[in-house]
């Protein structure tokens, strides 16, 4: 299914992930990596951290979210061996390609664009001008991120439904370069969106998010995971009680982790009156620590040893280097005339 395929996976640095983070996006993006690379298609991965200087301008801060952001990759699996895994900012080819694209796209894709738009509306509702603090990094950020899609000539890009807009416009300045030249000198993208993604609630029962203060963390100690589990929103009544186990919170986010049997036996529990909420979060404590820990260990390893990190990250951009320069010369020598 994938042969002749590349998916191309890019994340900004936003910061240690937690469980709704690692379920819902970290892992299916490795794992449909994982999948194209053995079924003889290619996976590139890369740091967008010319993405994080829009909203980042702390160079201490930049870079530890970066460290960060690389070492999580690595610990929840990603093989740099079998995907190219790289920085954005090694890749200088980047730019004068979408100095190129710039003047195939109508500003009015800009207007558009999810992104801009939010921030707008987030200036409207304070009572600011529309354009308060936004730069025109963020404005024009679609451009770049088209860029970073059609310089490796991807066909799949995972991304969570926000970001499929962003997509859509690589493939409209794509498609408008191709038409005006009669020729497919880019490669059409499109959107991926896992379906059967786990969405994990927090615990209150909202989105997990952590603009909302409701997280499960990862890389965090035992004891802070226990607390954050049993404060998982409960109600009053008794352990005794027969619960629609769907009603259950705890349930909820535990389908999101455990193993059939386990999910199983929780379920029959609730229902039939023989487990409370106590017994329930500890069951689900257990099956967070169990997924979670050699997880932990290895982030911690990679933290302490961000040398081997870099050499990866190195070896990523020599692989994905010349893949970008050829892609840019091909489209320099048609637009050029060469
Ligand atoms: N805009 C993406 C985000 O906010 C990150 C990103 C930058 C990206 N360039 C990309 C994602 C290219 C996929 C492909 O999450």
């Amino acid at each position: 299914m994938f042969e002749g395929k590349v998916v191309l996976t890019g994340v900004k640095p936003t910061g240690t992930p937690h469980l709704g983070n690692y379920l819902g996006a970290i892992k299916p993006a490795i794992q449909l990596g994982a999948k194209a690379v053995a079924e003889g298609g290619k996976h590139y991965m890369f740091i967008a951290d010319y993405h994080a200087i829009n909203a980042e301008k702390d160079p201490l801060v930049l870079n530890q979210k970066l460290k960060e952001i690389a070492c999580i990759y690595l610990a929840f699996g990603l093989d740099a061996t079998k995907s190219v895994f790289f920085r954005q900012s090694d890749i200088p080819e980047v730019h004068e390609f979408t100095t190129i694209l710039y003047a195939y796209t109508p500003k009015g894709f800009m207007n558009k664009a999810h992104a801009y738009k939010a921030a707008v509306d987030k200036n409207r509702e304070a009572n600011k001008p529309d354009d308060d603090g936004i730069n025109m990094g963020l404005y024009t950020y679609p451009v770049l991120m088209a860029s970073d899609i059609l310089l490796y000539d991807s066909s799949l890009v995972p991304v969570g439904k926000d970001q499929v807009q962003h997509v859509e416009i690589a493939r409209d300045i794509a498609g408008a370069i191709n038409a005006w030249y009669h020729e497919p000198i880019l490669r059409l993208p499109d959107a991926h969106i896992e379906e059967n993604v786990a969405v994990v609630p927090g615990v209150d029962g909202r989105k997990m998010s952590k603009s909302y203060g409701n997280v499960i963390p990862v890389f965090a100690t035992d004891a802070e995971i226990k607390k954050a589990i049993f404060s998982i929103k409960t109600d009053s009544r008794a352990p005794d009680e027969p619960k629609d186990p769907e009603e259950v919170l705890v349930y909820q986010i535990f389908k999101a982790i455990a193993t059939p049997d386990a999910v199983a036996e929780m379920a029959t529990g609730l229902r039939e009156g023989k487990m409370g909420y106590g017994q329930a979060k500890n069951m689900l404590l257990d099956a967070v620590l169990k997924e979670v820990s050699p997880f932990r260990e290895k982030y911690a390893y990679y933290m302490a040893h961000f040398d081997e990190v870099e050499a990866m990250l190195q070896k990523g951009a020599e692989t994905a280097r010349p893949v970008a320069k050829q892609t840019l010369n091909r489209l320099k020598n048609i637009v050029f005339g060469k």
